[in-house]
This record gives C-alpha cells, structure tokens and sequence, in this order.
C-alpha cells in the first residue's frame, strides 16, 4: 500500500476519505480500523517531550502543526478524537474541529472561549431549546447579553441596526431548529466585516458569524465556504446517525480560536470519551448514503403532507418555489434539503397530540438525524422552555410538529402518517 500525498487527499471526496484519512494502520499493527483507545494517558519518550507537548496543548511557542504534535492525556488529546475531528473537518472543507461530549458542550465551550463579560451577541431565533437556555440564562448572568431577530430571509435588515462595537457574534442555526427558516449566512459576513473590519496580522473580524449547522447536517451545507468562521454540530443528529451516541463538533479556520476551543475544552473538560470519538468516526463511514436517505424519503414525505387536508402548512425547505424570498438562500448554502420536516396541523395541542399518540413507524421522541423516523412536540418538549415571546419569534405553537426522517421505506412513513392523522 502506498500513501495518498496531500494533494492527493485534497481532490478526494469526503465520503471517500471517511474511510482511511487520519488514521495510519502501520501504528496499530496494520488494523484496517482504528482500535479504541482506551488510555487516560500517554508515556512521554523522554521527559522534554512532555514539556513540549505542553508548551503545545498551552499554546506557547510555534509549534509544528497539531497533528503532529504528541499524545499527552485524554482531557487534551487521543488517536480517537484526532481521527474523528481531522475528517470531520475534511468534510466542512476547514482547518480544524475539536469535538465534545454533547453539541451543548460545543456550543457552550465555544461561545465561552469567544466571548467575554460585556460583549453581545445577536441571535437568529429560533435555535435550539438549550441553546436558548444557554443564551437567556447562563451567558446573561455572566455579563454576555443577546438580542434576538427572527430568522429567514429579513434577518440581515433586523441584525444590522442591533451591531455595536460590544458585538462580538452573530449566531445562527440554518435551517433554524424547529421552523426550517434559512437565513444568508454570507449577508451575516459581510455585515460583520463591514462594521468590524479584519485588523492587520488577524484572521477574523471582530465579530464572528456563528453557524451551528446540525439541521442540515454536513452533507447538504457546508456554511464555512457561504462565511461562517465557526461551525458547530450536535454529532449526536446526523454524524452519529443511530441515536446510540451524544457528541459534539466545534470547526474554525482561524487558528487563534482554534486554540482558544482547543484550551477551554481542556480547561473545562467537555471532550468525548475515546469510545465515543470511535462511534463517531465509524458513523461517518456511512454518513452520506443515510442523509441522501433520508432525503429521499423525506422529499416523498413532505410532498404527502402537502396535500393532507388536516395539515395546515408544512415547512420543508425542499418544498421551497424560486418566488420563495428564501430560496435564493437554499440555492447559495445548500446542495439538497435534508430530511427535517415540520408542519402545522389543523387544530392545537390536542389534535398534535393525537397524531403523535397514534403513530406506530414513527418513535414519539425528541433528537433528529437517525436512522429511524422520529416525531415530537417542539412547544412541549424540545423548546418548552422557551420563553412565549421566543416562542413566537420562532412560530413555535401548540400545532407544530416536527419530524425528522429516517432511512425506513417511504411508502411505510407515509402509511404511519396517513393512519395517525385519521385518528384526529
Ligand atoms: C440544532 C441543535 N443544536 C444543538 C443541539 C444540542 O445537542 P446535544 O443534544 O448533542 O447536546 C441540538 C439537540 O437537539 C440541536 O437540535
């Protein structure tokens, strides 16, 4: 067997790469997969090697590039996680990812290790009930204050009048969690550096538009190449794929924030075990052929809904019309529409209810991204904690279900679909 060269690896696909990349078989007697490394800690050679490697996990110095520095301990580094994090970031096409335990603990870490008492960020809502929580209560209570604009098409216009020289981001979730409204991630960028120039010598502006990108997933939006400088993933959704693992990613390009993540995730110890990182990176493997999956059922699925006459409205961003004000917006940041899928049924909470009470294909539970077809209740469960302003913002009501598609046969979705609504 011989090496791919670098610029080799860089014309390969990403689903090809999902295969072999970051991992040399010669350092684990030729495995063909990469074992589980299941050690707390790494013997140094000799005793200034730990001290380099220090210096490194520290930032000091100029130390050559992170992967091939030494192992030191795993709140700092293991094969696993590197393995994961380099073809992750081979996926988004950026320099790094650091991963984590939980997408909370992406986000939470990154937004800490960016942000300062005093600073302010502005907020595309709706986004994910935690991070919500995390915004509203924790951040807030350490000095970080956050203005809220809906998302979609008009939420460029709304950021900009907000931006002041406190700002230091621009968060947002696209499509955003549970509504599917896109919003231009380049328009964010441009508003940035407008209003916070790039200073001489740095990579980023002072403001930092912030993409977590879980809904889409990265098969179908890679937002890095449309101007995010940080992309953040809840891995638990369509990376990890099976609902059997809870992971986050944080990606950058800038290396100043890279080790500003790499240094918090130390400090607060947010990383993922190395059993987890495996579970990971076998789930990668595969990643694309369930997200076009899922695609392809969920395409059949929301044109089912459509014309359901107990379905009010549905909102998938594949039943967008170019009169659309957002589908310039999925034209530039998308390459296929994924598989979330919400609507609003006739009625409220009571005939949601029925409906999810009914279903039999379809588990009633929260989380999206599997392999199975999941279903749940947004204003009851995932972002009940939400505050009836927040709520509004995102058009998050007592009708609205959210469904996230699986890899099961569509004609059997839309059999399970098609029986839970007459039960209503
Ligand atoms: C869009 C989005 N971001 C972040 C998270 C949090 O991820 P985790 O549950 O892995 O902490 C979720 C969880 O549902 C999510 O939907």
């Amino acid at each position: 067997m011989t090496k791919l060269s670098e610029s080799e690896i860089s014309r390969m696909h990403p689903e090809t790469m999902a295969l072999s990349y970051g991992f040399d078989p010669w350092l684990s007697e030729g495995a063909v997969k990469p074992p589980v490394f299941l050690t707390s800690t790494f013997a140094f050679k000799h005793a200034a090697d730990g001290k380099r490697f220090f210096a490194w996990a520290h930032g000091e110095g100029s130390p050559p590039p992170r992967h091939e520095m030494g192992l030191i301990y795993s709140r700092i580094n293991n094969p696993n996680l590197e393995i994961f994090e380099a073809r992750v970031a081979l996926w988004e096409k950026m320099q790094d990812a650091y991963s984590f335990s939980s997408g909370m603990a992406a986000i939470a870490t990154t937004l800490l290790a960016t942000h300062n008492p005093g600073d302010e960020m502005i907020v595309c809502a709706p986004v994910y009930g935690g991070t919500d929580a995390l915004i509203h209560h924790f951040l807030k209570r350490n000095g970080i204050t956050a203005h809220f604009v809906p998302a979609g098409f008009e939420a460029p216009d709304l950021v900009e009048p907000l931006i002041n020289s406190r700002t230091r981001s621009i968060f947002i979730e696209s499509p955003a969690n549970p509504n599917n409204r896109l919003t231009d991630i380049g328009r964010m960028k441009e508003l940035a550096l407008r209003h916070a120039p790039i200073p001489a010598g740095q990579q980023s502006s002072r403001i930092l538009v912030m993409v977590d990108n879980t809904m889409a997933g990265p098969v179908f939006a890679q937002p890095a190449k449309v101007g995010a400088d940080i992309v953040l993933y809840s891995a638990t959704k369509f990376i990890g794929g099976h609902s059997d693992v809870v992971g986050g990613v944080a990606l950058a390009n800038d290396p100043a924030i890279l080790t500003a993540i790499a240094q918090h995730r130390a400090m607060l110890g947010g990383m993922p075990n190395a059993h987890t990182a495996w579970l990971l990176t076998r789930s990668l493997e595969t990643l694309k052929i369930r997200a076009e999956a899922q695609q392809r059922n969920a395409v059949e699925v929301a044109a089912f809904l459509e014309q359901h006459p107990k379905v009010r409205k549905v909102c998938y961003i594949g039943l967008l019309k170019p009169e659309d004000p957002e589908y310039p917006i999925y034209c530039k940041q998308h390459t296929g529409p994924g598989s979330l899928i919400s609507f609003y049924i006739q009625g409220g909470e009571q005939e949601a209810f029925a409906f999810l009470d009914h279903l039999k294909i379809f588990k009633l539970a929260v989380s999206l991204g599997s392999t199975e077809s999941l279903a749940q209740h947004p204003a009851a469960m995932t972002h009940s904690g939400l505050t009836p302003e927040d709520k509004l913002l995102g058009g998050i009501s007592d009708d609205l279900v959210r469904l996230s598609i699986g890899i099961e046969n569509h004609e059997d979705l839309i059999w399970d679909l098609n029986q839970a609504l007459a039960q209503v």
